[in-house]
C-alpha cells in the first residue's frame, strides 16, 4: 500500500506517525517524470532508511518567466506505479496553492552558492528551489534526504542550506545515472529529438576528454577549456551556457585542476520541433 498526499498536514500527521513509531523516514524531493536517475535515488533512500517518502511537485517558483513550467513533462500515473515498484511508502503530491496559498512571501535564499554556474543564467532558480526544498523538510521531516549530483549546484546549495539553518537533516548525494550512450538522465531529455543526439552527448563526451588530458598532464583550466569549448560547438546546434572549472565546494572558478576539480557544463542543443533543450553534466576532473 502506497499512501498519496495532497495537503501539507496529511503529510505531515503521516510522519509524524511513522517517526512515533520508531522508524526512520527518508526523502527524494522530485518534480515527477520519472527515470532510471530518481529511482536509484528512491533505491538509495531504502538502503538507508525504515520508510521512503517521495515528493512530486513541479515548483512554479524555481521556473523563470520564459522557462518551461507550461510544458514541463508530467505522467502522474506511470510515476505512480513506478514509486509502488520501488517500494516507495508515501506520495507528496501537493496542488500548487496548497504550498503557495494566498499571502504566501517568504523566501529562503542561499546567496554566494546561487550566484554561479546556473545562476547566472537563471537568477530566480535557486530560490525557488531553497524555497521549496525548506517547505518540504518542514512537512516531511525527514531524517535522511537523497538529492542527485547531477545538479552539483543545487546539492551544495541545499547542504549550505541545511547547515545554516540548523535543519536536522542529513543530506546525501547519490552519483549520476547515465543511459547507456553516456547522456546524463533527465526528464527534459523528453525534449530531445533522436536526430541531435550527437550534439546532446556533447556534454559527456566533453566531460571525458577533458579527464584524458587532464590526465596526460594538462591542468590549466584555460587551455582544457578551450579544447572542450572547441569540441562541444563541433556539434551543430550547440550553444555553450557555461563551460566552468570550479571548486567542489565553493564552486569558485579555478585556475589548475587538482582533486577538488569539478567540471560543470550547460549547453543548449536543438531538440523536438525547433525548441533548444538546455542540459547539464558535471563531474570531477581527477580520479577521487
Ligand atoms: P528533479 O529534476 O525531478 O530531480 C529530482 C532529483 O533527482 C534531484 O535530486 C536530481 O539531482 C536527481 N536526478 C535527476 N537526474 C538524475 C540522474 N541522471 N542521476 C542521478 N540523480 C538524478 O531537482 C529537482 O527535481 C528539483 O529542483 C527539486 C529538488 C525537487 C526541488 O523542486
Amino acid at each position: 500500500m502506497m499512501d498519496i498526499f495532497r495537503q501539507p498536514e496529511e503529510m505531515r500527521a503521516w510522519s509524524q506517525a511513522r517517526s512515533r513509531e520508531g522508524k526512520t523516514v527518508a526523502l527524494v524531493p522530485t518534480m515527477g517524470y520519472f527515470h532510471e536517475g530518481h529511482l536509484s535515488l528512491m533505491r538509495r533512500a531504502a538502503e538507508l532508511c525504515d520508510t521512503v517518502v517521495v515528493s512530486l511537485f513541479v515548483n512554479p517558483t524555481q521556473f523563470g518567466p520564459n522557462e518551461d513550467l507550461d510544458r514541463y513533462p508530467r505522467d502522474f500515473e506511470r510515476d505512480m506505479e513506478l514509486a509502488r515498484q520501488e517500494s516507495v511508502a508515501a506520495v507528496f503530491a501537493p496542488a500548487p496553492d496548497s504550498m503557495y496559498p494566498e499571502g504566501f512571501q517568504t523566501e529562503v535564499r542561499v546567496q554566494r552558492l546561487a550566484t554561479h554556474l546556473c545562476g547566472k543564467s537563471r537568477p530566480v532558480h535557486f530560490a525557488g528551489v531553497a524555497t521549496v526544498v525548506t517547505k518540504l523538510f518542514n512537512v516531511v521531516g525527514p531524517d535522511v534526504a537523497v538529492f542527485g549530483e547531477k545538479d552539483f549546484q543545487q546539492l551544495a546549495l541545499i547542504r549550505r542550506l541545511v547547515a545554516d539553518l540548523n535543519i536536522p537533516v542529513r543530506i546525501i548525494g547519490h552519483p549520476i545515472v547515465r543511459e547507456a550512450d553516456g547522456l546524463a538522465m533527465s526528464s527534459r531529455n523528453a525534449y530531445l529529438d533522436p536526430a541531435n543526439r550527437a550534439a546532446a552527448l556533447s556534454l559527456s563526451t566533453a566531460l571525458r576528454l577533458t579527464r584524458a588530458e587532464a590526465g596526460r598532464g594538462m591542468r590549466d583550466t584555460a587551455e582544457l577549456g578551450r579544447l572542450l569549448e572547441g569540441h562541444i560547438h563541433s556539434f551543430a546546434g550547440t550553444t555553450i551556457d557555461y563551460a566552468s572549472f570550479v571548486d567542489c565546494d565553493s564552486l569558485e572558478a579555478v585556475k589548475t585542476v587538482d582533486e577538488r576539480t569539478v567540471l560543470a557544463l550547460a549547453v543548449h542543443v536543438d531538440g523536438k520541433a525547433g525548441n533548444k533543450v538546455r542540459l547539464i553534466d558535471n563531474g570531477f576532473i581527477l580520479p577521487q
